[in-house]
C-alpha cells in the first residue's frame, strides 16, 4: 500500500468535501434537505457571459492552447475593471496575473514565497484553505485572533508583540469570511505599514467584495501598496460563476513574476471561452451587482428570521453572502450543526471549520432561494 506524503500528514480533506457526502446521502435517503452550508451562489451568471462564451468558442483559436498570463483582453478588461470599481490603476501587461479562482491562487503564492519552516499569518477565524496550504508546503501556521469585540479585525500592535522574525506572508481576508467584516481604508493603511515594517507580504482575499457591501474596495487603492501587497480576486461570488474557475492575482510586476515561475508550470493557460465569457462580465456596469444585491437582501431578511427563531444572535453589520451567528448558549456548533441536519433536514455551516474563534457560531448562506428558506422557517412554525 502507498504511503501518503509526508506533506500531508497534517492536512485532511476539505470539511465540505466530506460532509457533503453525508448529506447526498440523507437526500438519497429521500431526506428533504435544505441546503444553506455553502457558499456557491445559485443564481444564474450574466446573459452576456454565456454568450461571450458561446460566442468565442467558435473562434478558430479557441480550442489551442492559451497564454500563461491569460489573454491580452481579459487582462485588459481586469484592468479597467478595478479603475471602475475600486479605483485603482494597474498595468495589463504586468500587474495582473489571471488564475482559475482565488483558491488556487493561494497555493501558487505559498508556493512562490514560503520556505520550510517560515511563518505564515492566518485569521482565526477564516478560510480553511490558508492553514491546509501552508501545512501541505511545510510552512508553519502563525493564527491571528479576531473576535466579535474587535470587529472581527486583527490587533496589529498584539501581534507586533510576538516575534514575528520568521513570518513571511500574512493573509487576510476583507470583506471577511465567515463573518461579513469589512476593513476601512485606515485598516488597509494600517496592513500594509505592518507589511512594510515586519517585511512580510500582506495578501488581500477579495471575493466577496460586491455581495452586499455599499462600498467595495481594494488594499491595493492604499498609497504605496503595489510593492508589498498582493490581491486576489475572483469572478466565482461577483458574477455566479463559481463553476467557471476564473479570477485574478494583482500586484507588482516583481512578485507576480515569481509567481508565474509556479503557474506557468502547473498549467497551460486557461480555455479561451472561459476569458472571453469573464470578458463581458466584468465589462457589466454596476446595476449588475445592484440587481444581484436585490435579491440577496430579501434572501438575508428570511435567514436572519430563521436565525432569531432558532435563538441565534448574529453579529452586527455583516456584509458578503452570508449570515454569521452565535448559536445558542449550550451548543457547540457542530452539535448545532448536526441537530438542524438530523432533526429538521437544514444544513448550516459549523464554525469550527473555520478555527477555534470560530467555535460558538454557525454560518448561514444566502445561496438559497426565497422559497428554500421559507421553507426551513415553516419547519419550526407547524
Ligand atoms: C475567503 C475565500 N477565498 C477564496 C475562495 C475561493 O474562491 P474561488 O472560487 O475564486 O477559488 C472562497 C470560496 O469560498 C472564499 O470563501
Amino acid at each position: 500500500m502507498m504511503i501518503q506524503a509526508n506533506r500531508l500528514n497534517k492536512v485532511s480533506e476539505y470539511y465540505f468535501s466530506s460532509k457533503l457526502q453525508e448529506v447526498r446521502n440523507l437526500e438519497a435517503q429521500g431526506k428533504p434537505i435544505i441546503n444553506l452550508g455553502i457558499g456557491s451562489p445559485d443564481l444564474p451568471p450574466p446573459p452576456e457571459v454565456i454568450a461571450g462564451l458561446n460566442h468565442a468558442l467558435l473562434n478558430p483559436v479557441a480550442h489551442q492552447y492559451q497564454p500563461y498570463k491569460g489573454t491580452v483582453d481579459f487582462r485588459k478588461a481586469i484592468a479597467l475593471f478595478y479603475q471602475n470599481h475600486y479605483g485603482v490603476i494597474l498595468d495589463p501587461a504586468k500587474e495582473i496575473l489571471p488564475l482559475m479562482g482565488s483558491k488556487e491562487g493561494i497555493t501558487h503564492i505559498s508556493m512562490a514565497f514560503l520556505n520550510e519552516g517560515d511563518g505564515v499569518l492566518i485569521p482565526n477565524p477564516g478560510y480553511p484553505t490558508y492553514e491546509a496550504v501552508t501545512n501541505m508546503i511545510g510552512a508553519t501556521p502563525v493564527f491571528y485572533d479576531l473576535d466579535e469585540e474587535g470587529g472581527w479585525l486583527p490587533d496589529l500592535q498584539k501581534l507586533e508583540s510576538q516575534d514575528l522574525s520568521r513570518v513571511k506572508v500574512m493573509w487576510v481576508n476583507y470583506p471577511h469570511m465567515p463573518t461579513g467584516a469589512v476593513a476601512t481604508k485606515e485598516v488597509f493603511r494600517n496592513l500594509v505599514a505592518f507589511g512594510k515594517r515586519n517585511d512580510i507580504l500582506v495578501v488581500n482575499d477579495n471575493p466577496y467584495s460586491f455581495i452586499l457591501n455599499d462600498e467595495p474596495k481594494s488594499i491595493l487603492k492604499t498609497e504605496g501598496a503595489i510593492d508589498g501587497v498582493l490581491e486576489l480576486n475572483s469572478l466565482s461570488k461577483s458574477f455566479n460563476m463559481s463553476g467557471w474557475r476564473i479570477g485574478m492575482v494583482c500586484g507588482s510586476e516583481h512578485n507576480l513574476n515569481i509567481i508565474l515561475k509556479v503557474k506557468s508550470n502547473m498549467d497551460s493557460g486557461m480555455f479561451f471561452p472561459l476569458q472571453a465569457g469573464a470578458v463581458e462580465a466584468l465589462a457589466l456596469s454596476g446595476s449588475w451587482f445592484a440587481a444581484q444585491n436585490e435579491l440577496y437582501k430579501a434572501r438575508k431578511i428570511k435567514i436572519l428570521e430563521l436565525a432569531s427563531i432558532l435563538g441565534c444572535e448574529p453579529s452586527k453589520g455583516q456584509t458578503g453572502m452570508f449570515v454569521w451567528t452565535r448559536v445558542p448558549a449550550g451548543n457547540t456548533s457542530a452539535q448545532f450543526v448536526d441537530h438542524l441536519l438530523h432533526e429538521h433536514n437544514i444544513f448550516a455551516a459549523p464554525g469550527f471549520i473555520f478555527g477555534s474563534q470560530g467555535e460558538g457560531y454557525v454560518r448561514f448562506s444566502l445561496c438559497a432561494t426565497e422559497e428554500d428558506i421559507d421553507r426551513a422557517i415553516n419547519r419550526f412554525q407547524s
